[in-house]
């Protein structure tokens, strides 16, 4: 999409679909055309629209002599338009823009001056763009989006010049989770370890990070035990993949590490998933998408910052060769692990990547993001992103981070305790903490093999996905995380 910020206040407008928004005083609408302050003024008398939050009359009127599609939008109360509403309401716009079939459309926000800042217009161009979002490359039928330019008035010449920055930073961070998304909504017989890293090289030669790519017999020489005992039940080869971004080369040894499951599917191996759990395991290497979407988002604003991401991809299949329940198999960083179920593979997977990137790549912080457990959809639903962490600061950065782009975040408790229940009779640890707090056992199980830095750990086994179509989430992959860690990175660097 293609979105501009004008100045103009009454020329003949070029957009097909204008939209006004108007809070709930009716407050500036004398700065608005006459035409349009006088159908607002008459709403606002029959008591046709009281402008409350969401509320939408759309209308076609005569406006500089010309007949326009005309879309007012209730704000409500000012003090409460807070960032994700407002996603919601740029949602709204979008998609009635596109039921209208219109290919164009203007916000208009000279009488709503409070909407103009950095944050809200990078708000409204991300949420435009993601909102378009549509998956169907599969299809014959392509979707109907027609909505392709959208232009924000904002009447000032001055700031226009200074706000064309947030335009470049919204399409960055969506085109990064646009990416991830469309990883996520690949089907596994497409998107398998070996294209998950063609995928990722293109998006590195793209925004310019470094890809290498490992293969098996590499994995092996490094010592990665626990990553290969998940990955040898399928006939599709694993590939240990790593971004590098060198973005601040005067402080080479401060880098920032990430993390991602790399399931391009999850049969759940011989502790087979029943069908229902299994037709969305192409989701799997949600976590590898995020990191790939933030690395593109990253490169592309060239942040000042040094990032270093790794994805031990792989697929969890049934086969002669497959490891097995009871299996008791090893790991790169030397610990023992009894495998009590084959569907507990991620961790194991992430214990080896989480291991290497601190060994290896020298990492001084590292956050990892994992489809990892049913467990935290039980918990906290699809809304929220669980959170184990070893450093009360470092989670702290991650709240701000998330904030601004509305991904919803929570920490789970990490009591010694909880670490009790992944403790082995017969190694150092076993891959299942028995039926309670599932998605801290499966944590703290990555967190063995985070050493002593800061960690994060986030399980987005309920916000990876969506089963619905709702404001500017689409159904199948949502790219959650990749907004939150492109914020952690330029925090950062600050
Ligand atoms: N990939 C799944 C977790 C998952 C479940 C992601 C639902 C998205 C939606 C993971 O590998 C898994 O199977 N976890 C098990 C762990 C259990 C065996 C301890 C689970 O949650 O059931
Ligand atoms: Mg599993
Ligand atoms: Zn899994």
């Amino acid at each position: 999409m293609n979105i501009k910020l004008l100045n103009k206040k009454s020329e003949v407008t070029i957009s097909e679909l204008l939209v006004f928004g108007v809070f709930e005083d009716f407050r500036n609408l004398d700065v608005l055309s006459n035409e349009i302050s006088e159908y607002l003024s008459v709403l606002k008398e029959q008591e046709k629209f009281k402008a409350s939050f969401g509320e939408e009359i759309s209308a076609v009127i005569k406006y500089e002599n010309v007949y326009k599609n005309v879309l007012i939008i209730g704000l409500g109360k000012s003090e409460e338009l807070k960032s994700e509403k407002l996603r919601k309401l740029i949602a709204k716009i979008v998609r009635k823009a596109n039921e209208l079939k219109l290919s164009s459309a203007e916000l208009n926000l000279i009488n709503t001056s409070e909407l103009v800042s950095k944050e809200t217009l990078e708000v409204i161009a991300e949420t435009a763009i993601l909102t378009n979002y549509k998956f169907d490359k599969y299809k014959e039928k392509k979707s109907q989006i027609t909505l392709n330019e959208l232009n924000l008035v904002i009447g000032d010449i001055e700031k226009i010049a200074n706000y064309s920055s947030a335009l470049a930073e919204a399409e960055a961070l969506a085109l990064g989770t646009i990416l991830a998304r469309d990883l996520v909504n690949e089907p596994a017989n497409v998107l398998n370890p070996k294209e998950l890293a063609k995928r990722a090289s293109e998006a590195g030669e793209k925004n310019g990070f470094e890809v290498e790519i490992l293969k098996e017999d590499k994995i092996e020489e490094l010592g990665m035990e626990a990553y290969l005992s998940v990955a040898k039940g399928s006939e599709n080869k694993p590939r240990f993949i790593i971004m590098r971004y060198l973005g601040d080369p005067d402080n080479k040894e401060k880098i920032f590490g990430l993390v991602g499951k790399g399931l391009t599917f999850d049969t759940g191996g011989y502790s087979l998933k029943p069908t229902a759990g299994m037709v969305t395991m192409k989701s799997d290497m949600g976590g590898a998408a995020a990191v790939i979407g933030a690395m593109a988002s990253i490169a592309k604003m060239k942040l000042k910052a040094n990032v270093t991401a790794v994805v031990a991809a792989c697929e969890n299949m049934i086969s002669a060769n497959s490891y097995r329940p009871g299996d008791i198999i090893g790991s790169m960083a030397g610990k023992t692990i009894e495998v009590l179920n084959t569907d507990a593979e991620g961790r194991l997977t992430l214990a080896d990547a989480v291991h290497y990137i601190i060994s290896k790549e020298r990492v001084n912080k590292v956050i990892d993001l994992a489809t990892l457990t049913g467990a935290a959809l039980v918990a906290l639903g699809t809304t929220t992103t669980a959170v184990v962490s070893n450093s009360d600061e470092f989670y702290n950065d991650l709240q701000i981070a998330s904030n601004p782009a509305d991904e919803k975040v929570w920490r789970l408790p990490a009591f010694d305790e909880y670490k009790e229940l992944i403790k082995s009779d017969i190694a150092d640890l076993k891959n299942i903490g028995g039926p309670n707090a599932g998605t801290i056992t499966a944590g703290l199980f990555i967190g063995e093999f985070a050493k002593d830095i800061p960690w994060i750990h986030m399980d987005i086994a309920g916000t990876a996905w969506s089963e619905n179509e709702h404001d500017y989430i689409t159904k199948g992959g949502t790219g959650v995380g990749v907004r939150t860690l492109y914020n952690m990175i330029k925090n950062n660097t600050k």
